[in-house]
């Protein structure tokens, strides 16, 4: 070969090699830029309740942090159920046609659980039910479901405590008749809600177990919400007046309630605990008007959820994903807050 044709040769490789090149990076550049999209189908069972309310919040920017962190869009669609079981599984079934890769369910009716599990279990799309528990036997239909909260009974027994902390601090505050016995009233959350039923059956347990006699003068649902407690309050208040020493509600929302019907009549709050520790819970600690509260994790939930959605769609590894009991549950432990840990708790949370 002569000289001249060697040259244009081998300038004709490194074009070549240039152009393959160039190629090669394109097409890196042109997947950075077009990340893998993670699509999260959630139905909360009414997106008005102050608790879901948060752990939604936090579960929303949690998926923005990820998509960051991983590189990856996350497209997070929430529903609202509003309290209808047929409207949620229209929800669900959108999902599904629109190709999400994971559901989470906050679901209106537990005992629903079942044809749900189903709906999911056919289209392959793994499900995690969140808050609102169903019961073990619908959760073994299939591997790809689990069960992320916190455990109901335990709140109920935090709760019984604290009130025998109260008590046995200052009997004579607490105590307006001196008999000894502690009277209460009792607001409930939904019925048939596994929060409901077991933080009332345990607070309970728990305070006859510490040793604590106490009279239960009434007891009734407010179905989480302030404004039904406030009205329940008010009837009772008219009813039992001062001999009303402690107020157990079964969350927050309720016990803010009870102490608005105590504020507006200018009467003197009791003895009054919740459950959740929401930031207007915190606050009226912090007032002295709420004794105490219960905290129920909802970013520990939220960033629970997350973890295994990204681990359903292979951003997480195995090992990385968050362990699961049974092979069905991830439970969260409660936490007490009262005056004497809510700074140092606070700081804990940051
Ligand atoms: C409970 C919570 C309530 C309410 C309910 C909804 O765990 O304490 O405030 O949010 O869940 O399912
Ligand atoms: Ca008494």
């Amino acid at each position: 070969m002569s000289s001249a044709v060697k040259s244009f040769c081998s300038r004709w490789t490194s074009l070549l090699l240039v152009l393959t090149l160039s190629l090669v990076l394109a097409s890196c550049s042109l997947r950075q830029t077009e990340p893998d999209t993670i699509r999260i189908g959630v139905t909360v069972y009414d997106e008005q309740d102050t608790f879901i309310a948060s752990l939604i919040q936090s579960l929303q920017q949690d998926a923005q942090q990820a998509e960051v962190r991983y590189g990856i869009k996350i497209n997070v669609s929430v529903a609202d159920g509003k309290g209808n079981q047929t409207t949620q599984m229209e929800q669900v079934d959108r999902f599904i046609k629109q190709g999400c890769d994971v559901l989470c369910v906050n679901i209106v009716d537990r005992t629903a659980a079942a044809v749900l599990i189903d709906k999911a279990k056919e289209a392959e799309i793994p499900l995690l039910f969140f808050n609102r528990e169903p019961v073990e036997e619908d959760l073994r239909r299939w591997d790809e479901v689990v069960y992320v909260g916190a455990k109901a009974e335990q709140s109920g027994v935090l709760q019984g405590r604290m009130l025998v902390e109260a008590w046995q601090d200052d009997t004579e505050r607490w105590d307006k008749n001196g008999d000894g016995v502690l009277q209460y009233v009792l607001l409930e959350g939904e019925p048939g809600h596994q929060d409901a039923l077991l933080r009332t059956e345990y607070a309970a347990k728990s305070m006859t177990a510490e040793g604590l006699s106490a009279q239960k003068l009434a007891g009734d649902t407010a179905n989480w919400n302030r404004g039904q407690a406030a009205s329940k309050m008010r009837l009772w208040l008219d009813q039992y007046g001062d001999a009303i020493e402690a107020v157990i509600s079964n969350n927050d929302d309720m016990a803010l309630g009870a102490i608005d019907a105590f504020l507006e009549k200018e009467m003197e709050v009791p003895l009054v605990v919740g459950v959740d520790a929401t930031k207007q819970a915190l606050d009226a600690i912090e007032q002295g008007t709420l004794y105490g509260t219960v905290h129920n994790d909802a970013d520990g939930i939220a960033k629970a959820l997350l973890d295994l959605c990204l681990t359903y769609s292979g951003i997480l590894e195995d090992s990385q994903a968050p362990h699961l009991e049974k092979g069905h549950y991830l439970w969260f432990s409660y936490q007490e807050v009262t005056a004497k840990n809510i700074d140092e708790w606070r700081q804990s949370l940051n």
